[in-house]
């Protein structure tokens, strides 16, 4: 690498022309050592979101990116290995229903998840909205876990693709975020040091998500994909709505909730399960390499026998929690005020907006403004109606819980920002809008 500068690297991509590997490679390890200022890092992000990178570029800077910090070993595990990764979304608690689902199938989760970076809790805050439950195992504590019991989550480690770290915390500011080749790279940076073989992505598409529209969603996918592809991972994808928000519960505690009950099978035939079937059948799918209607039938089977839910229990209990608490999970604490927001007229629900609803869990107090700050587990919205359903007037449409308090006026306009209605009753489509692989 003798003579390579940044400088050079940073002229190269504002000009349009290929980077090699070798100064792909050289510019994260010199980042990695904050050899360079973050002015031109934040010059290099926005020529990338400029010029675009090829597929290769695009897989080498992952690659440089994963191998810049911890790599997880889970060889051990052989073949079991899956992870799976949503890009982020409103209402998203999968991973409680999906990984007892796959864990009972047989599969190895050794998941490393984070806290909320948008509106709303990310897994581990969830998690930590059940009394005891710890986010922090030592390597081998967690290796013996999964190997125990199949699944095993944690709140990632500060060294896991910490090259990652550094270029998200300037693309945050620098408006540089919204880059396929930065976004598939940094989730997949992730994703290829945590370790596993297999890898299910769940790319959310709708008001609620960073992807907007379908082909951008598409594009997303065959680009994470092709990266797995070329470090010898299998890697599929669903592409999801969220333009509504997923199930019918926003907010910590209430998610928890929301997924014991479909796990107890309380609530059947729902967007949020048929997305957790498909996402599991998916993962069972991958690792005993059977089509993936078999897997998603196996994974029906293990939600209907109960097993799952049994393996929830487990799970949390395995990780700290108490299982009184853990076999009461409708019991969790929610904040001390609820609101109810009631029709204004009578009609059909035609759509709950899912960025809107985000943008409120947070205000209620459900997610974070700034890293570190505290989190209300018990804050969200649990809504009694699905698109679709008929509404009349005075009814209940959902239950908001806060600590603070909130006028008659703002739940007005809350109530006008969230739903919208139709006359007609509209007709609902899958939540699945794509299978990639
Ligand atoms: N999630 C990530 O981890 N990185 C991105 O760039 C976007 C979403």
């Amino acid at each position: 690498m003798s003579g390579m500068t940044f400088d050079d690297i940073l002229a190269k991509k504002r000009y349009g022309i290929e980077l090699t590997r070798e100064e792909i490679q050289y510019f994260i390890s010199q980042l990695t050592e904050n050899a360079i200022a973050d002015y031109k890092v934040s010059a290099f992000l926005m020529a990338i979101c400029l010029q675009g990178m090829t597929d290769r570029e695009t897989f080498d800077l992952t690659d440089a990116m994963a191998k810049s910090g911890d790599e997880l070993d889970l060889s051990v595990f052989g073949e079991k290995t899956v992870d799976k990764h949503s890009t982020g979304g409103v209402g998203d608690k999968t991973t409680l229903i999906v990984a007892p689902i796959a864990a009972c199938a047989g599969c190895k989760i050794a998941k490393m998840s984070g806290r909320g970076l948008g509106d709303t809790g990310g897994t581990i805050d969830k998690l930590e909205s059940v009394p005891g439950f710890s986010v922090e195992l030592s390597h081998q504590q967690f290796l013996q876990q999964v190997e125990e019991i199949g699944v095993a989550v944690i709140s990632q480690s500060g060294d896991l693709a910490p090259a990652d770290k550094k270029l998200y915390a300037l693309r945050d500011v620098t408006c540089t975020v919204d880059s396929i080749p930065l976004i598939a790279s940094s989730i997949m940076s992730k994703k290829l040091a945590a370790g596993a073989q297999h890898i299910v992505l769940d790319v959310k598409c709708g008001s609620g998500a960073f992807m907007k529209e379908l082909s951008q969603a598409q594009r997303l996918a065959e680009a994470m994909i092709d990266i797995g592809k070329r470090k010898g991972r299998s890697v599929r994808a669903l592409i999801t709505d969220m333009q509504t928000p997923l199930g019918s519960c926003v907010g910590n505690a209430l998610e928890v909730m929301e997924a014991a009950s479909i796990l107890q099978g309380k609530t059947e035939g729902d967007a949020l399960t048929e997305v957790c079937l498909a996402l599991a059948g998916m993962m069972i799918s991958s690792v005993f390499g059977e089509p993936f209607a078999r897997g998603r039938q196996q994974a029906l089977q293990i939600l209907e026998s109960g097993a799952a839910y049994q393996k929830l229990i487990q799970w949390l209990t395995k990780q700290g929690s108490d299982r009184t608490v853990c076999e009461n999970l409708d019991n969790l604490r929610l904040s001390s005020l609820s609101y109810e927001l009631c029709a204004e007229s009578s009609g059909y629900l035609f759509g709950i907006d899912a960025a809107r609803t985000g943008h409120l869990a947070k205000q209620l107090g459900a997610g974070r403004e700034n890293k570190g700050d505290p989190i209300d587990y018990g804050a969200g919205i649990r809504f009694l109606v699905k698109p679709g359903d008929r509404v009349t007037k005075g009814k209940p449409l959902a239950i908001l819980y806060a600590e603070k308090e909130i006028t008659r006026a703002r739940l007005a306009q809350i109530q006008q920002e969230l739903f919208s209605f139709s006359e007609q009753k509209p007709s609902i489509a899958s939540p699945i809008l794509q299978m990639l692989e």
